[in-house]
């Protein structure tokens, strides 16, 4: 028997930032909801660091007006690395290096309409060319002993094609997510059978939802361009993802940890909690103030 071909490695990754973070208003009015602070970062660069943790070599933010912020946050900050430097700040600066990307590194395109996720991602195409590449959403943050998306690489590495992480919702809560039609769920790679974007619970083909985070292969591209208008009256990623079921091969794993969904104020809470009793500076204070309040 003939061995597979090795799939193209994912070196490049999908940011799509240009949402309007209507959930998060007022919060959101005059700054970009990707940068509200889950314990000492902001969710961009906890979506970044996993994204690189996978290997990921370039990064693309689908980016819009008012998110100038975003990219600053990702460039040398010559006088403040300078200060810390003079003041023998070393841990600190240790820290605001960590949120530089390499020269080059970083490519910024623009979404100038919100007309939907899909065309969201459909605006890196030419960025991309004919390459596998990740997308990752900076909302839902992925939380485990490894990085999310380089579990999913590890597990594309071996059988190549199309690859989404999926996560068991409350049946009443399907009308919140993308869910996938699978036939046997106690798989660990669970061939896709079919897509929904937001289906009502009685008509949910599972209970498992898409989480945020995909690899794909470059002919999504040809189903995006069509535009075609989904649920909620946008271009939907999920619907040109169904699109490619049955042409290519199409799989979901289940992620080894959490997912937080930071774009509602409770996920945003719980992840703030979450990660600061993750984080051994101040953990022991987490805990206590949270028996404080329950
Ligand atoms: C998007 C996707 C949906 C996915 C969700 C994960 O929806 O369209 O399929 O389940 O992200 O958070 P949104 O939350 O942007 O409405």
């Amino acid at each position: 028997m003939s061995t597979p071909p090795t799939p193209r490695p994912v070196k490049k990754a999908v940011f799509p930032v240009a949402g309007l973070g209507s959930r998060f208003l007022p919060a959101t009015k005059a700054m970009p909801k990707e940068m509200l602070t889950i314990c000492d970062r902001p969710l961009i660069q906890h979506v970044v660091e996993e994204a690189r943790a996978a290997g990921i070599e370039e990064f693309i933010f689908v980016t819009g007006r008012h998110k100038e912020l975003l990219e600053e946050h990702f460039d040398l900050q010559f006088e403040l690395e300078q200060t810390l430097e003079s003041r023998g700040k070393t841990a600190l600066l240790e820290k605001v290096r960590e949120a530089e990307l390499p020269a080059g590194r970083l490519i910024l395109t623009r979404q100038a309409k919100p007309l939907g996720l899909g065309h969201a991602v459909w605006c890196a195409a030419r960025i991309i060319g004919n390459e596998p590449f990740a997308v990752l959403l900076p909302d839902v943050l992925m939380k485990g002993q490894q990085s999310c998306l380089k579990q999913m690489v590890e597990t594309y590495n071996k059988v190549g094609g199309n690859l989404i992480a999926v996560e068991e919702v409350p049946r009443a809560e399907t009308k919140n997510y993308g869910i996938i039609d699978t036939k046997d769920q106690t798989l660990p790679v669970m061939p896709v059978a079919g897509l929904v974007e937001k289906p009502e619970p009685d008509k949910a083909p599972s209970t498992l939802s898409v989480v945020g985070r995909y690899i794909f292969q470059p002919e999504l591209f040809e189903y995006l361009s069509a535009f075609e208008k989904g649920a909620g009256g946008e271009i939907q990623l999920t619907d040109a993802m169904a699109k490619l079921i049955g042409k290519q091969p199409f799989n979901a794993i289940r992620f080894d940890g959490k997912s937080y969904d930071c774009g509602s104020r409770l996920g945003f809470i719980e992840a703030n909690i979450a990660y600061g009793l993750s984080d051994p500076e101040i953990s022991q204070g987490v805990k206590e103030v949270l028996k404080r309040y329950v």
